[in-house]
């Protein structure tokens, strides 16, 4: 079923509650639907809205939005060590994470309380506390716009990477996600290598599922501000990835800076949140816009804010660790 929407508010619309308008808004079902509202043309400018969880609109959206509504979980397959599931785009994230914690299969309890739909789980290969959605993700199940037809894409041919995959560049534009293929293991798999992590889950008597999920919300209540509350998109920046070098530059003067290898040799991460921290900017508040006082890599809105001054309060950020630490960090929220 198709519900249409013209000149709509987004403000109940994106985790961040800025106040812009799209021209029209579709929330549809099937492939059936989007074929249904592509028939008359493809408009010059269309774009798929999610849950609206990582995205700051800085101004009004003069085309045509679509938010997948359909929110079913088939059990495709259990071959007895796994489960493999098909779960629609309209899934919230975080109904899935319980849902699996419930039935004992493990995968995604790491991944607890992320905000979002599971039709942008790939796009930006959602990750926490160790695990990546592309642990999980079989495959894609895609309506390709200019074509008209249903595609569905293997694990290898997304593009994976940190916060990155096909959906954010050649695919950008030209594919709706309908649903998504996960396979979950009925064998235990606990990681608990990442931060605080592994102390919540003792605190809790041990790396059952539950526990794990429990200690995941727990740790995600105390550092990440609800955005039912507080107008936020979780981490608005990414962790910069840099040269060897300059990694060793850098910690030779703060020998305490957070890094962590990579698959290339060559280069190190670093933690955003340390370098905004560390410049001083965790709790800055600007007008209606702030950073977050408990985890630097989150920008919230106060009340009211709008999203260029979020977008220019950002910049600001930037300028400030490119010039403290000589290290651009790039957002990881998508602007629109
Ligand atoms: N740190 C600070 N000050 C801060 C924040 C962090 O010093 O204000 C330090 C921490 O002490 C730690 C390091 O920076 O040594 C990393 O911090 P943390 O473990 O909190 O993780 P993160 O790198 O800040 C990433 C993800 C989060 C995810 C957490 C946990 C990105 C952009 N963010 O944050 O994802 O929940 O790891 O796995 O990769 C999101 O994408 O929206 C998100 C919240």
């Amino acid at each position: 079923m198709i519900r249409q929407f013209e000149r709509i508010n987004l403000r109940d619309r994106n985790s961040f509650r800025v106040e812009q308008r799209a021209a029209r808004l579709a929330e549809f079902e099937t492939a059936d639907d989007l074929r249904q509202l592509f028939a008359g043309g493809i408009p010059a400018r269309w774009a798929v809205l999610g849950g609206g969880n990582n995205i700051l609109f800085t101004r009004d959206y003069e085309g045509l939005l679509l938010t997948p509504v359909s929110r079913r979980i088939e059990l495709l397959a259990d071959d007895g060590g796994g489960v493999l599931l098909r779960v629609d785009a309209g899934v919230e994230w975080d109904d899935l994470a319980a849902y699996a914690v419930e039935r004992g299969w493990w995968g995604i309890e790491n991944l607890s309380l992320i905000p979002g739909r599971v039709g942008a789980a790939p796009v930006q290969n959602i990750g926490a506390y160790g695990c990546e959605a592309k642990d999980v993700i079989e495959r894609v199940h895609l309506y390709e716009v200019v074509s008209g037809r249903e595609r569905i894409l293997d694990r290898a041919a997304c593009g994976f990477g940190y916060r990155e995959s096909i959906f954010k560049h050649e695919l950008r534009g030209r594919v709706v996600i309908t649903a998504v293929e996960v396979r979950l293991s009925h064998r235990p798999q606990p990681k608990l290598g990442y931060g605080d992590v592994e102390r919540e889950v003792a605190a809790r008597g041990g790396a059952t599922l539950r526990n794990i999920r429990e200690a995941v919300c727990a740790i995600r209540r105390a550092k990440l501000p609800d955005p039912a509350v507080t107008g936020n998109a979780g981490s608005f920046f990414k962790n910069p990835v840099v040269d060897r070098a300059a990694a060793e530059r850098l910690l030779a003067q703060h020998p305490d800076m957070p890094h962590y290898a990579t698959e290339d040799p060559g280069r190190v991460k670093l933690a955003a949140g340390w370098l905004i921290d560390r410049a001083g900017l965790k709790g800055k508040v600007e007008g209606r816009v702030g950073v977050h006082d408990r985890q630097a890599l989150v920008l919230v809105n106060r009340g009211g804010a709008t999203g260029a001054e979020v977008l220019a309060f950002a910049r600001r950020v930037q300028d400030e660790v490119a010039a403290r630490f000589g290290v651009a960090i790039d957002t990881e929220v998508n602007i629109w």
